[in-house]
């Protein structure tokens, strides 16, 4: 099958496109950074061009060259961006819409694309129950009201005509390469690794981690299967605050310098309590322990800053 992965050189892209060229498929990857991820290990699988995806013309001359089965949009601002709502919104609204529209005016009719847990909003809305994705949404920053506006976008393409369009609402990823989005807890794990203190405002605030190679494995098992029962789906994570984080991460590095300005948090926190069984029956996901997540994590830094690994 060909694969058009839009977005694919940053965090999450290169994991799939691993993850496809493994399974066979031939990818064709736009970005406006084509040169951010090195694909020259994958020889002749991966072919990587420059697009916009807030340029239609970009987006829909890329589907007529690549002639792709399936498409996956993972373009979008994360971090920031809420100084700049109208390229905010071009990216991440029209950027969208543009591969909704060009993949059906030009006959593909499945389509897969990240939404966000980030749509929830704050887990007090919900109380101490896991959701699934029928609760409501109650994220209200300028990045979860575009993710919200996408998830509805995306259902009137499949009302309308019929497409096989489905989303993934990742928790907050986490690799020991995450520079944008939610990144304290990552640093909570990555700055401890290298021998670096840190330290952060709050300890009881729960976040939902999710490996970065287990929610790639997500996406590609959706992409490939020919369509979903739902729209979208929880990725779901492992729930936990930044100070047991912090514990677990001393269980590898017991000299860990990891600090905290105050006990809270904890009635700040997003969502972090989710049903993800949708996702995991229908495509029989199971993500690897988070302790062993931890423990790669803080290796694959280690091995950067040429320190030994940790048992
Ligand atoms: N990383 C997370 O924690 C997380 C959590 C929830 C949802 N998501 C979603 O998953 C998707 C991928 O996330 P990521 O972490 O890989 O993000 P990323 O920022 O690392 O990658 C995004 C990619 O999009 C590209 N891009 C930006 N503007 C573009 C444009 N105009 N045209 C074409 N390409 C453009 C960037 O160059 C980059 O390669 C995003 O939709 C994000 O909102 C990520």
């Amino acid at each position: 099958m060909s694969i058009l992965v839009i977005g694919g050189t940053g965090f999450i892209g290169p994991r799939v496109i691993r993850r496809l060229v493994e399974r066979g498929e031939d990818v064709v990857c736009m970005d406006v950074n084509p040169s951010a991820a090195d694909f020259s290990g994958f020889g002749g699988d991966v072919r990587v061009v420059y697009g916009d995806v807030t340029d239609y013309e970009d987006v829909s001359r890329t589907i007529l060259e690549a002639k792709p089965d399936r498409i996956i949009n993972l373009a979008y601002l994360l971090g920031g961006g809420e100084d700049r709502p109208h390229f905010t919104m071009k990216l991440n609204i029209m950027g969208m819409d543009n591969c909704f529209e060009a993949a059906r005016l030009c006959g593909v009719n499945r389509v897969v694309y990240a939404s966000s847990i980030a749509v929830s909003g704050q887990q007090s809305h919900f109380g101490d129950q896991p959701i699934n994705e029928d609760a409501p949404s109650y994220g209200t920053s300028q990045y979860a009201m575009h993710k919200r506006f996408n998830e509805f976008q995306a259902q009137m393409f499949i009302d309308n005509y019929g497409m096989s369009i489905t989303g993934i609402r990742p928790a907050n990823v986490t690799g020991p390469d995450k520079v944008r989005g939610s990144t304290d807890h990552v640093r909570c794990i990555t700055l401890p690794a290298s021998g670096e203190p840190v330290r952060f405002p709050q300890k009881s605030i729960k976040r939902l981690p999710i490996h970065v190679e287990d929610i790639a494995e997500a996406f590609t098992r959706v992409l490939l299967a020919d369509s979903s029962h739902y729209p979208v789906y929880n990725s779901g994570g492992h729930p936990i605050s930044l100070g047991d984080l912090a514990d677990m991460v001393r269980q590898f590095l017991p000299d860990a310098q990891i600090d905290f300005d105050s006990e809270g948090g904890l009635e700040s926190s997003g969502n972090y309590l989710v049903d993800n069984s949708r996702l995991r029956d229908e495509f029989e996901i199971e993500y690897a322990p988070f302790r062993q997540r931890v423990r790669e994590i803080i290796n694959a830094v280690r091995q950067e800053s040429g320190l030994p690994p940790v048992a």
